[in-house]
């Protein structure tokens, strides 16, 4: 499929989707919204992809919702618009495949929830993380008032969400908000490295512990706990299952079909 704002590459199974709207520093628009949402729908559906990563470019992640857009909007606009970066981010979020995003350079605004959305977040070492919205007058609407407590606690989110100040690579890794840094031209070779990791691993039980973890979230403990046991059990129904215990017992690697 053809896209005007993104650019999705697909090879060895692993799909990378770049943001790609350089000259306003791939801020996002309707347009990107709708796209990543598009891709999100394709590649999810797409069995021959098997981990997801999101990026940008080298010395910017995304700026943001694109202000120009905002500007001169109603509240009615407004209420209409994100509920299409809602249904952007929450079908990334929901792909049953593992999303990592590669940051490089600055991740703000719903440039940084973008990065919210995927389950694991590598940054460069020149990455800078911040929701400015603040600073606009509004709050972060994509999801960051929500997805960033539960990432890094409420103390640090509201510090960030409240003061709109940016933070640094090594100080994102610090409170928690990325897994790991890198220097910037390692980035691409670090997160390619993690993805084909991730996708040796049984597609069946990626997906499903995947959904254990954020279905888990939605829910209180013994609810989380019952439902981690269900898709459990589902597993032993799995060829994988019987192939990696196989393996495991004959001493050699798992080679895993996805069924
Ligand atoms: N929307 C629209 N255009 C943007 C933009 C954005 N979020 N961010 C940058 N641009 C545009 C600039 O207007 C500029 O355009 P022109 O060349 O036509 O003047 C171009 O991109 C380059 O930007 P700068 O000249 O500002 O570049 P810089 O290197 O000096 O600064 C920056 C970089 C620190 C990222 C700065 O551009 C900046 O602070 N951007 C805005 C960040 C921001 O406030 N993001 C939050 C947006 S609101 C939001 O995201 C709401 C939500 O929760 C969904």
């Amino acid at each position: 499929m053809a896209y005007e704002t993104i650019i999705v590459e697909i090879e060895e199974g692993i799909a990378t989707i770049t943001l790609n709207r350089p000259a306003v520093l791939n801020a996002l628009n309707d347009k990107v919204f709708n796209e990543l949402g598009e891709a999100a729908l394709s590649l999810g559906a797409d069995n021959s992809v098997r981990v997801v990563i999101i990026t940008g470019g080298d010395k910017v992640f995304a700026a943001g919702a694109d202000i120009s857009q905002m500007a001169n909007s109603t509240a009615v606009d407004v209420a209409t618009r994100e509920k299409v970066s809602h249904r952007a981010f929450q079908l990334l979020e929901n792909l049953p495949k593992p999303v990592i995003a590669a940051i490089s350079g600055y991740a703000l605004g719903g440039g940084c929830e973008l990065t919210l959305v995927a389950d694991v977040r590598i940054a460069a070492d020149n990455a800078q993380f911040g929701l400015p919205e603040i600073k606009l007058g509004i709050l972060p609407g994509a999801g960051g008032t929500q997805r960033l407590p539960r990432l890094i606690g409420t103390g640090r989110a509201k510090e960030l969400i409240f003061s709109g100040d940016f933070i640094k690579a090594d100080e994102a890794l610090r409170v928690g908000l990325v897994n790991k840094v890198v220097s910037a031209d390692q980035l691409a070779a670090e997160t390619r490295k993690l993805a084909k990791r991730f996708a040796s691993r049984g597609a069946v039980a990626l997906r499903l512990a995947k959904a254990s973890v954020n279905e888990g979230l939605r829910m209180d403990l013994e609810a989380g706990l019952e439902y981690e046991h269900k898709c459990f059990s589902l597993l032993f129904a799995t060829e994988d299952q019987k192939e990696g215990m196989k393996a495991f017992l004959e001493k050699r690697p798992a080679q895993f079909q996805g069924k």
